[in-house]
């Protein structure tokens, strides 16, 4: 696809593919792995601005970030803009020059909460969340579903509320709550987003590979792509989409688990990267017995000999 820069307020991106957030997967980990592969931006996974208020013991794993990784976006939920502004101003985001604001999350607890989709349905407030945002001198920007029901679409009123808000880039996942994360994207949609406004619109839905990032970009007019589900199976699609030479399936695995070590004790790592390695299988030729194997593995150093077996 075509590269270029994004420019986010007084922050430039250095190429136009992203790395979504994802909730569970996309830790400092995940994101330095990312960064590495060539995307141009990396979002935390969603963080509660309460959690953040009441100060959630979670919340500093989540929002760990170091020089190696460089610069990141921190993306927060929540329905209040009292409290979001005070999330924004959190020591524990100081790291993140960006905030991303949740206005599409589509899970029923999160939503009847009024948070993450259900803002599609209360644009005043969202707008209200976004203002207040912006006081705290973050860069802030929104990544935002088309509506919430299937022919209800709110995206280009949606999107140049935002704009009028103070937000200096949207994202767009180009589908409505009801259909989760299956079905068609509407690239219409995201094109009426990117036509409404003047700052930069990030398409993203359904890139799987360079053929997709292009095919979305050429269909949206988008400045850029935002890349999600495909990473969880191949961080390295970054390579594809930006040029840059891939790696071993083996060296991906062992970054990902030395870095995951720093962050997070050994019971989560041991866990979470059995998990990973589930996605990295996929497709494989004996996946399934491998599964089965690694999901007997008690540690970090158990999973990554077996890693070594199947990988070498
Ligand atoms: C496991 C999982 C976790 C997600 N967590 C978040 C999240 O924390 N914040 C968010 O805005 N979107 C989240 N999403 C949505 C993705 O960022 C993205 O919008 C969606 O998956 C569509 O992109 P894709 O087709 O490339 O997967 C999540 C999706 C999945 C599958």
């Amino acid at each position: 696809m075509k590269l270029m820069s994004v420019k986010i307020g007084d922050f430039t991106a250095e190429n136009n593919v992203f790395l979504a957030p994802l909730a569970g997967y996309t830790n400092y980990a995940f994101r330095r792995l990312c960064k590495g592969y060539g995307a141009g931006l990396c979002y935390t996974e969603m963080v509660s601005a309460k959690g953040l208020k009441y100060g959630s013991e979670n919340t500093e794993e989540l929002l760990y970030t170091d020089e190696y990784e460089g610069v990141a976006a921190a993306q927060i939920f929540g329905s209040d803009p009292d409290i979001m502004r005070a999330a924004c101003e959190n020591e524990k985001l100081a790291p993140f020059p960006i905030v991303d604001i949740n206005m599409g999350c589509p899970v029923p607890k999160i939503y009847k909460n009024g948070e993450g989709s259900a803002l599609l349905e209360n644009p005043a407030l969202a707008e209200k969340i976004v203002k207040e945002c912006v006081k705290s001198g973050k860069i802030v920007t929104v990544k935002f579903r088309i509506g919430v029901r299937e022919n209800e679409y709110i995206t280009k009123e949606f999107a140049k509320r935002m704009e009028g808000a103070g937000a200096s880039l949207l994202t767009v996942h180009g589908r409505t709550r009801d259909k989760m994360y299956a079905g068609e994207v509407h690239f219409e949609e995201i094109a009426a987003a990117k036509n409404a406004v003047d700052i930069p619109v990030i398409a993203n839905g359904g890139v799987f590979s360079d053929a997709d990032a292009e095919n979305l970009l050429k269909k949206t007019g988008a400045d850029g792509v935002m890349v999600a589900r495909a990473a969880l199976f191949d961080p390295q699609i970054f390579c594809e989409l930006t040029g840059k030479e891939r790696e071993s399936k083996l060296a991906t695995f062992e970054k990902q688990l030395k870095w995951t070590g720093q962050v997070c004790d050994e019971r989560f790592t041991t866990v979470f990267m059995r998990k990973m390695a589930a996605f990295y299988v996929k497709g494989e030729r004996g996946a399934a017995a491998f599964k089965e194997r690694l999901f007997q593995a008690a540690s970090p150093s158990e999973v990554l000999a077996i890693a070594k077996e199947i990988w070498k």
